[in-house]
C-alpha cells in the first residue's frame, strides 16, 4: 500500500501505536510535554551521532512518526508494543546490537549511525494523518 491514513483520535498522551507502511513498522508517539521538552533539550547536545534539532523530526510537536527500524541493520527497536520508552532518553532500545534512541527517534549510542526515519507524512487535519 502506498499511502495509509490513521486515526490519532484514541491515541492518548504518552500512549505508542505502531501500524505497518511498506511492510515496514511506523511508529506513532503521541509525545508528552516532558517528552518534547526532554528532546528539545538536547537539540545542541554535541555528543549527538546524527545531529538534528526536534522540530526538523516532527511536523507537531506532540506527534513523532518515524520508522520503526534501526538504522544499523534493521532490527525493530524496542519500546513501543508495551508503551513504554526504553532505555535513558524516552525511546528505544535495539535488542540486536544495543543502539539506543531518544524521544525524537535520534540515536544516541551506535552502533547505529542515523536517526530512525521520518517517513513522509501529511496531516489532513487535527487527528488523522497520511503516511506515504
Ligand atoms: Fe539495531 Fe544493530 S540492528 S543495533
Amino acid at each position: 500500500v502506498a499511502t495509509i491514513d490513521v486515526d490519532l483520535t484514541s491515541i492518548e498522551p504518552g500512549q505508542r501505536v505502531t501500524v505497518k507502511w511498506r511492510g515496514r513498522p511506523v511508529f506513532i508517539v503521541h509525545r508528552t510535554e516532558a517528552l518534547i521538552a526532554q528532546a528539545r533539550a538536547d537539540d545542541a547536545n554535541p555528543n549527538l551521532i546524527d545531529p538534528a534539532p526536534d522540530s526538523t523530526r516532527v511536523q507537531r510537536p506532540e506527534w513523532l512518526v518515524v520508522v520503526g527500524v534501526c538504522t544499523h541493520l534493521g532490527c525493530i527497536p524496542l519500546g513501543q508494543s508495551d508503551g513504554d520508552p526504553r532505555g535513558p532518553f524516552g525511546g528505544w532500545f535495539c535488542p540486536c546490537h544495543g543502539s539506543i534512541y531518544d524521544s525524537a527517534g535520534r540515536v544516541r549510542k551506535g552502533p547505529a549511525p542515523r536517526n530512525l526515519e521520518v517517513p513522509p507524512y501529511v496531516f489532513q487535519d487535527d487527528l488523522r494523518v497520511r503516511i506515504g
